[in-house]
């Protein structure tokens, strides 16, 4: 079954861009696959707690040498990861704050990022094993960083969400942005619009592949 995991990182629960941006892709979506299967998954109104040193430590431990303890600890991690893994295509909602992502979509990054489940170290170095799905980014900023804009190389959001993905084995990564959010009304709203409209064009024709 095609299944979709649909992720809200704004912590803005009423009024966030991303969040409308993301209802319209999981609407379309349903559409393009009838009877598919829809995961959500809201960071922005309950983060997962910042890994911390007790949790980590679990982490690197084999599976058989986990307390029963350690083993609690890890719950909300392997929910995460399963969640990933069921999915073939991952929706994020992501504002820009101070010029990458959300201190909770982090959070669910470093929960995710796990050695033997999502990548592992070979030969040759770290592999990702997650391979064959794709990833749409759909951002919000209150500035422009796109189309030449000089502000540019202050955008950390998306290298740092390509190399991740990247590192996961997920190569196939596509963003959408609804900048100038902090210019004034109308620009917020046009380039909001502008957005939506890009969300239409991507369903509109085969670039959100079929699962086999
Ligand atoms: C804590 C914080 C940090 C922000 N940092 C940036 C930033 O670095 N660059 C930018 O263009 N906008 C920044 N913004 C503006 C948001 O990206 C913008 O309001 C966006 O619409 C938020 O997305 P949302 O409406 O989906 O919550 C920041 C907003 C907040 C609250």
């Amino acid at each position: 079954m095609s299944t979709l995991l649909a992720i809200n990182t704004s912590p803005m629960t009423r009024t966030a861009v991303t969040r409308r941006l993301v209802e319209t892709f999981v609407s379309m979506w349903r559409e393009r696959f009838p009877g598919g299967r829809v995961i959500p998954r809201d960071l922005g109104a309950a983060p997962p707690p910042h890994p911390d040193e007790r949790m980590l430590t679990a982490f690197a431990k084999p599976d058989e040498a986990l307390t029963a303890g350690e083993r609690q600890l890890m719950t909300l991690s392997d929910t995460l990861v399963d969640e990933l893994i069921a999915a073939h295509h991952i929706v994020i909602g992501s504002p820009m704050y101070n010029f990458t992502v959300t201190s909770g979509f982090k959070a669910w990054i470093d929960m995710v990022g796990r050695a033997g489940r999502t990548f592992d170290y070979g030969p040759d170095g770290p592999r990702g094993l997650l391979g064959g799905r794709q990833v749409f980014v759909l951002t919000a900023r209150g500035g422009f960083y796109t189309n030449g804009s000089p502000e540019g190389q202050m955008d950390f959001q998306e290298s740092f969400l390509r190399g991740y993905f990247g590192f996961l084995g997920i190569d196939d990564v596509r963003f959408i942005h609804a900048e100038g959010q902090g210019i004034d009304p109308g620009t917020a709203q046009d380039n909001e619009a502008a957005a939506m409209r890009e969300l239409e064009t991507l369903f509109a024709g085969d670039e959100v592949r079929r699962v086999a």
